[in-house]
């Protein structure tokens, strides 16, 4: 047991650290599996899972095993230099999702940035749009990390206020409106569409069926790349090894992280065929910790396990448990229960004073953690290895939880 309390590591984070971030308080200091437990030894059900990053649960044993192997071998060369393990990770990945390359990268933001900057490259080396005048059409609503150029598409101000000058080059249209996707692909500047399968920050919010398909169809009419960022929605959480697998879509740029390194690294990756992959030369862009053997190994194994542990089929049953046993709930508090697989939401009516922060915090108190997002939707996403019977216990929480605060 650890000798300071709970209240004291949130009393330090508060005045030492930055605060850009509202934490549950809830003090972590162990996890494994879908359970997480405090620093006074409570044990709680982890349905955030580091915002699908923990896929595989906490500290799986074998992707623990390759971090740590790999570690004690050989971490970091740059590339500068080759390895010896990120060709054996290419070629695991190119032919694990059908492309022709992969370009390593470290956080999602770095992961969406690369296939912004590979569109633009495509635009004027293969599409021939005028130098300078690339646009890329983005989706409201859309969350694909906080660089200065991806704040610049954020419809959201709390991610975007006070960040300008923003990025040019971006079009914002409604998610989920082929119309005006199709209004805007006629423009000959436009060289890529980037979408969420599923708009998972904003909300869990899942586009009618065929959308993807559909707009997908009209970018290769109409010459524009279709970029999708799987990096929340990717990896088994929707019940298929990719959400545009649902449609039978194959993007032309898709971007990956989170849960491609299981949640003990930060790992993510594009991939793309040659000709957009080879519009980026040498020098023109790159990462020193991206492509690291330590990363190669982790991605493998963490790959390995969402296959071998079929985590998209249990993604797929359980997530529809979920749901159904969310709608049975009776509570004015209950909006709408909405998601796919294990990617569900439950948003939250403002009621007699109490909110989806109440929600949470009442979550916590019974032994499951969840957080809000915008203010009163509650994400449900468990870690994908999650079994039957856990799951009926968590909803057993959640249903008690709700009963309690007897509205
Ligand atoms: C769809 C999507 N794209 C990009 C990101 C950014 O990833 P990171 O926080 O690793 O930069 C996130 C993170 O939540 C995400 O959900």
């Amino acid at each position: 047991m650890s000798k300071l309390s709970s209240k004291d590591y949130i009393a330090k984070e508060e005045k030492f650290g930055a605060h850009n971030y509202h934490p549950l308080p809830v003090v972590l200091s162990r996890g494994e599996g879908i359970f997480v437990w405090d620093v006074e030894g409570k044990r709680y059900y982890d349905f955030l899972a580091a915002y699908s990053a923990v896929n595989q649960g906490h500290s799986h044993p074998k992707i623990i095993e390759a971090l740590t192997q790999q570690a004690s071998t050989l971490a970091l060369t740059s590339r500068a230099f080759y390895n010896d393990v990120l060709g054996d990770w290419e070629e695991y990945m190119t032919k694990l999702f059908g492309y022709d390359r992969m370009l390593p990268m470290n956080s999602g933001a770095e992961a969406d940035e690369t296939a912004l900057k590979l569109v633009r490259k495509w635009a004027y080396k293969e599409k021939g749009i005028p130098k300078n005048e690339a646009k890329i059409v983005v989706c409201d609503g859309n969350f694909h990390g906080r660089t200065i150029t991806i704040v610049s598409m954020s419809s959201d101000p709390d991610a975007r206020n006070h960040y300008g000058p923003y990025t040019p080059g971006f079009v914002n249209i409604p998610y989920n409106d082929l119309e005006r996707l199709e209004e805007e692909l006629k423009d000959p500047n436009v060289a890529g569409f980037l979408v969420e399968p599923i708009q998972a920050e904003a909300g869990v919010y899942v586009p009618e069926d065929g959308y993807l398909k559909k707009a997908s169809e009209l970018c290769k009419k109409y010459n524009v790349l279709f970029v999708a960022d799987e990096i929340q929605t990717g990896l088994a959480r929707t019940g298929k090894m990719l959400a545009c697998d649902h449609e039978n879509v194959r993007p032309d740029i898709l971007v990956l992280g989170k849960a491609l390194s299981g949640g003990v690294y930060p790992v993510s990756c594009v991939l793309a065929d040659d000709e957009v992959m080879l519009t980026i030369k040498p020098g023109e862009h790159g990462s020193t910790y991206g492509g690291n053997p330590i990363a190669g190994k982790v991605a493998m194994t963490a790959l390995d396990i969402i296959r071998e542990e079929k985590l998209a089929e249990n993604a797929d049953r359980l997530g529809e448990l979920f749901r159904k046993e969310m709608k049975s709930i009776k509570s004015e508090m209950i909006e709408t229960v909405r998601g796919k697989g294990l990617l569900n939401a439950v948003a939250i009516k403002p009621t007699q004073g109490k909110s989806a922060w109440d929600v949470c915090l009442a979550l916590k108190e019974n032994g499951l953690i969840a957080k809000p997002t915008h203010e009163n939707i509650i994400r449900f996403t468990p870690p994908l290895v999650i079994t039957e019977e856990q799951m009926m216990e968590a909803i057993g929480i959640i249903k008690t939880t709700f009963k309690e605060m007897g509205i």
